[in-house]
């Protein structure tokens, strides 16, 4: 069993995506127990994206992260973070797979609809980040 963090970025949310994205992650066998809709602050954003801090499309990053509102939840299930990660597709939607989330919502690099934890450690980093009650 592992949990991990999703984010449904602020291009989704405002196309009406946000059912639709949650359905295909139950449709995967994974279950979402909490999710929270919140406007990112700068500090938030820049915090939680700490890792890129510096690079060349960190600027950009954080003006989309805080152009409106996202929901983020947290999803639980047998190999949870591989398996959200196959379903929302390559970082860039050009390069994802049809039937993946960023290959079927996202329009750029930029603006790529949903976001996944990485790895055991950075979950329980992102998961503590917005719900530091569980
Ligand atoms: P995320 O963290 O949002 O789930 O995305 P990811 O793991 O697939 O990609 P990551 O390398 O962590 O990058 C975080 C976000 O930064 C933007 N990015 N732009 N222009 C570029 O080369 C570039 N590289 C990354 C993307 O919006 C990516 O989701
Ligand atoms: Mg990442």
């Amino acid at each position: 069993m592992q949990t991990t963090l999703s984010i449904i970025k602020p291009d989704a949310i405002k196309k009406g995506h946000t059912e639709e994205i949650c359905s295909r992650i139950e449709g995967q066998g994974l279950k979402i127990i909490s999710k929270k809709q919140l406007q990112l602050s700068k500090d938030d954003a820049e915090g939680f994206y700490a890792e890129h801090k510096g690079k060349d499309f960190f600027t950009a990053l954080i003006d989309f992260m805080t152009s409106g509102p996202v929901q983020v939840q947290v999803i639980q299930g047998k190999e949870a973070i591989s398996k959200y990660r196959d379903l929302m597709g390559n970082t860039n939607p050009k390069e994802a797979k049809p039937g993946t989330l960023r290959h079927d919502f996202a329009e750029s690099i930029d603006a790529n609809a949903v976001h996944g934890s990485d790895s055991v450690e950075s979950a329980a980093r992102e998961v503590a980040y917005f719900f530091p009650e569980n």
